[in-house]
Parts: structure tokens; sequence; C-alpha cells
């Protein structure tokens, strides 16, 4: 049997998984302060759920999705990423009729693509995403932004550039297609097939390729901008204002485009600027999607929301030089000596848990002199010895590792006496 990891995929062991906490628990408290709620959806879900809600013709759908039949003959796929199945979830459950609107959620999970595996990208990562439903408000894409450049900063992750678009409402994209199908057409035979493929059904995704990216007809292809019509113009408009009155800086890219078909008016991408973060430099993705719900069958309903993978801002974080947590140190650690001792080591340990204290003892019958270094590598707090002598006058022995005091209480007061050692915190 092979022990081998498939491709792309990798395990989070413990030293590095106290980081992966760390970044998504920075990042709920921040979602929380937003009164942003968290929803959790399945990994695997109908097929259609992302070939309508992602778009059939995005690299996604056609080249990266894991689908595979169920035992009853169903199609169902991993799920690549998160907006399709929340905009399946808002309408399934009927959120829509919640009198709190917009519906803020967020989510984090495992996603699943089919990519070429390099720093950065893997075939399994993890997104943490939002989707706030149910408001057209260009305050609301301002609010996305803060929150997300928020979470950025309470990590660390400070060299920033934030890349904003409009793709403009349906009236300014008809126009803007036509515009770029006239502009690519003549010379379409030199782009790769899926470019050309690309022409009639979504020629705004040929801005977006990367085998193509140095064509000529590339630089000069319209811009979406010049196609707003007013109402998108003046949303994009309001929503640069109330970037400025936050203090968000950004810059504008028109051939910003996106890899997913659902977006309109607001797109944007966050990209490290921090010397020495890899080859691919977007941390985090999103924007406006005013038709997706309806897609799903449910009321017209306008949506915005972005996800970064923690295996992108863990990168970023490691460019920046942010200080990672570390695991955690045992507030105390057990060390029994003798058979009376040893019987009755699990009630103590089990009483200190009980407080809330972090707490481990041997279970490899070590000697004493090594149960003591099993402490010093926990980097225990404290070492409570216990011999039959102690016990039998129901005392321990008490050291403190940092100070090498060592001193003899009494039982009963072991719990209070490890809690006033800690300061009387909880542990988190
Ligand atoms: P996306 O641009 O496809 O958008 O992905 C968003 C983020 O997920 C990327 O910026 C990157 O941090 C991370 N990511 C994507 N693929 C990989 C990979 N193979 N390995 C590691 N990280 C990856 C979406 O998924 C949209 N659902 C975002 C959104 C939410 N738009 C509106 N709401």
């Amino acid at each position: 049997m092979s022990v081998q990891l498939p491709r792309g995929t990798q395990d989070i062991l413990p030293e590095d998984a106290v980081i992966w906490q760390y970044i998504e628990k920075v990042a709920k408290e921040v979602c929380e302060t937003y009164n942003f709620e968290e929803i959790r959806t399945p990994i695997f879900e109908h097929t259609e759920v992302f070939t309508r809600g992602v778009g059939d013709t995005t690299d996604i759908v056609q080249k990266e999705m894991y689908t595979f039949k169920d035992r009853g003959d169903r199609s169902l796929t991993l799920r690549p990423e998160g907006t399709a199945s929340v905009a399946r979830s808002y309408v399934g459950n009927k959120l829509f009729g919640s009198p709190n609107q917009p519906t803020k959620l967020y989510y984090t999970g495992p996603m699943f693509r089919y990519e070429r595996p390099q720093a950065g990208r893997m075939r399994q990562f993890v997104q943490f995403g939002v989707e706030a439903l149910g408001s057209a408000s260009p305050q609301l894409d301002a609010e996305v932004l803060a929150l997300l450049v928020d979470i950025c900063k309470r990590l660390g992750i400070v060299n920033l550039k934030l890349v904003i678009n409009s793709l403009g409402d349906s009236e300014s994209r008809i126009a803007h297609r036509e515009a770029l199908i006239s502009h690519f057409k003549p010379a379409i035979g030199e782009f790769c097939s899926d470019c050309q493929a690309r022409l009639e059904k979504n020629p705004l995704r040929i801005l977006d390729c990367k085998k193509d990216r140095e064509h000529p007809l590339m630089n000069t292809a319209p811009s979406i901008l010049d196609f707003l019509n007013d109402t998108s113009s003046n949303y994009f408009t309001q929503l640069k204002e109330t970037l400025d009155m936050l203090g968000i800086s950004y810059t504008v890219d028109p051939t910003l485009v996106r890899g997913l078909d659902y977006y309109n008016h607001t797109a944007f991408e966050l990209m490290s600027t921090a010397p020495g973060f890899g080859a691919i430099t977007t941390l985090c993705g999103g924007g406006r999607y005013n038709g997706l719900v309806q897609e799903f069958g449910g009321p017209e309903t306008p949506g915005i929301g972005f996800a970064f993978s923690i295996e992108r801002f863990i990168l970023a974080m490691k460019a920046e030089q942010v200080e990672l947590p570390k695991r955690r140190n045992l507030d105390a650690y057990v060390v029994a000596l003798g058979d009376e001792a040893n019987k009755r080591a699990p009630l103590i340990v089990h009483q200190l848990r009980q407080a809330g204290l972090r707490v481990d003892k041997d279970y490899l019958n070590k000697k004493m002199k090594a149960q003591l270094k099993a402490a010093d590598r926990y980097a225990a707090s404290c070492t409570v010895i216990i011999g039959d002598d102690e016990l039998s006058r129901e005392e321990a022995v008490i050291k403190h590792m940092s100070s090498g005091e060592q001193k003899t209480i009494p039982l009963s007061e072991l719990v209070s006496h490890i809690v006033d050692l800690r300061g009387g915190k909880q542990n988190d």
C-alpha cells in the first residue's frame, strides 16, 4: 500500500496546525466584529452547482474539478470554491426570507482543484471566505474590502496591493463583449484553442489567458471601463469614494477579469508585495455576483464576497517575517514515582485538566530523569512530583521549571497553586 500523499495535498502536522488555527481564529474574530456569521456547507455537491454557478467556460469547470459518480449514478463534485455552494444554500434554506439582510456569512474549509501544484497552488487547499447576500450597496463592497484588509493587518500582512475593477452590469457587459469580439476576431487564429472557444462564449475570459498573455492584441483590447453605463459607472465611483473615506488604498486595473463567470460590477484581487514572496502573488480574490442567486432559482438577490487560502496567507506571513505562533506549552507535567503514586496519577492529572489546565504525564514507565526531561521538552511551567511518601501525607512536590525552585504543598491546593502560577488566566 502506498504511504505517499496524492500530488498537491499535504499533511499539516501539529507545529504547523497551530499557525492554521491562529489564522482561522483571527479571521473569524474580525468577521464577527463585522457581524458576519459562520456557515458550513458540504464538501461535495451536485456537479451542476458548479457548472451553473461558477460557469462552464471557466478553467475550474472545464479542467480542474474532481467529479465522480456515486453509487446511485449521480454526478457529484468536490467543491472547487465556496461561493456557488453558499448561493445554493441561501436559496435552498430560504435565507432570503430572513429579515436580517444582507445575510453576512463566512466559511472555512478544504477546496479541490486539479491544478499544477507549486508553492501556493495545491490540489487540496483551505479557503477562508465571506459572502454578503441581499444588498446592492457599494458601501457593502467597501465593507467587505475593509474586512479583508483588517484580517491581513491583524495577521501582520502589510505589504499589500489591492487591485480593483468594475465589470459593469449586464448592459455594459453586452456592449463590451461586442467590442471584444470585434477586436479579437480578425486574429483569433493566432490564439490558443481555449481562447478560440471563448471568443463567442465568453470573450472576457480571453483577457485572463496565461498562454496568450504576450499577444499584441491583449494590450490594446477595449477596456471595460470605457463601456460602463451610468449606473455601473456611478456604482464604481461610490465604491472608490467609500474606500477613500475609509483610508483603504487601491489601484484600478481595467484588465482584472477574474477566473469565475459569476462576477459583475466590483471585482478585486489582493496581492502580496513582500520581497521574497513566490511567483503566485495573489493572496485573495473576490467580487460582486448579482445574478448568482437567480441561477439557483432564488429571487433577484445581489451578493459580494471574497476568499483567500490559508496556504497563501502563511506564505505571505513568512515572507513578511511575522513571528508565527508556536506549539503551546504545558502548564504542568506530573511525574509519579512508586506503585501507589503511579496508580493515583491519572486522577491528579484529571483534576488539573478539569480546572482548564494543560497537563500531561508519562505513559511509558520512564525513570524519573527521563520524565523530567519530557517535562522540559513540553516546556512545562512546572513539574508535579508525587512519590509514595508524599502521597501517604496527601502532598506533592512542585518544581517551577524556570527558577528551579521546589516546594511541598498539600494535594488539595495543587489546582489553585498551578492556576495561580499561570496568572489565573484560562487557556485559549
Ligand atoms: P478564486 O480567485 O478562484 O476565487 O480563489 C480565491 C483564492 O483562493 C485565491 O486568491 C487563492 O488565495 C486561493 N486559491 C485558489 N486556488 C488555489 C490553489 N490551487 N491552491 C491554493 N490556494 C488557492 C474564488 O474561489 C471565489 N469563490 C472568491 C469569491 C468569494 N468571490 C466572491 N466570493
